[in-house]
């Protein structure tokens, strides 16, 4: 069983569609074992506490250092020994030593087509408004690996979502959830999960028999 720790900023519906998938099949072989938030009052823990999993918030504000909370924040994801973090809208800078220790065991949800609309300031709403103010005709999601970079780690899974005259950020939002993040999420949990996925010098490739 892969152990997997979900770690969080907001709503959570990214971490529900992981319940949900572990609930219904669609992932087999890896359990959630803790979700951490960087924020108290997200929904995403209340989600994790109806499910029954154990919860931690690490918060930046409750420390004077960066370095202070880096190394709570390192020991927090250490005590679940995970097999797999899964980063699930979590909207704070990793220190390099979590991405460090666990690389390669690392990925992340982000809502656009990498390498476009990524990076630095790039996250959540903001997404889907630049995407918009931009004109694309297509968006989507993507599931890649953490490396030291900011969404430059090798990519695992994409799906496209078009967009639709006269959308609003929100309304965008809330289409590349359903059609591409709540289905390409959990289905990267369950390769990984089921030895399906080999990262090597800077690619993740998904190997031969999960491709049929
Ligand atoms: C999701 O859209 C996720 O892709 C995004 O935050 C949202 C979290 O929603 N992540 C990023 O922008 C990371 N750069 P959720 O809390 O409802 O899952």
């Amino acid at each position: 069983m892969l152990r997997v720790v979900v770690m969080v900023s907001g709503g959570g519906t990214n971490l529900q569609a992981i319940f949900d998938a572990v609930k219904d099949g669609r992932i087999t072989n890896a359990q959630v074992v803790g979700v951490i938030s960087n924020k108290k009052d997200a929904y995403a823990l209340t989600r994790a506490e109806q499910a029954g999993i154990k919860t931690a918030c690490v918060s930046p504000k409750d420390y004077a250092e960066r370095a202070q909370f880096n190394e709570v924040l390192l020991a927090a994801v250490d005590s679940f020994a995970p097999d797999l973090v899964v980063l699930a809208g979590f909207l704070v800078i990793l220190p390099e030593l979590l991405i460090r220790s666990y690389k390669n065991r690392m990925i992340n949800i982000h809502p656009s087509l990498i390498p476009s609309f990524c990076g630095k300031g790039f996250y959540g709403l903001k997404v889907h408004k630049e995407v918009l103010s931009r004109g694309c005709k297509v968006t989507g999601a993507t599931v890649h690996f953490v490396d030291e970079g900011c969404d430059s780690g090798p990519i695992l899974l994409q799906k496209a979502v078009e967009v639709v005259q006269g959308d609003t950020p929100e309304v965008l939002q809330r289409r590349v959830m359903e059609q591409a993040e709540w289905q390409i999420l959990p289905r990267a949990i369950d390769l990984i999960a089921n030895g399906k996925v080999e990262v090597k010098d800077g690619f993740a490739q998904i190997l031969e028999k999960a491709l049929v």
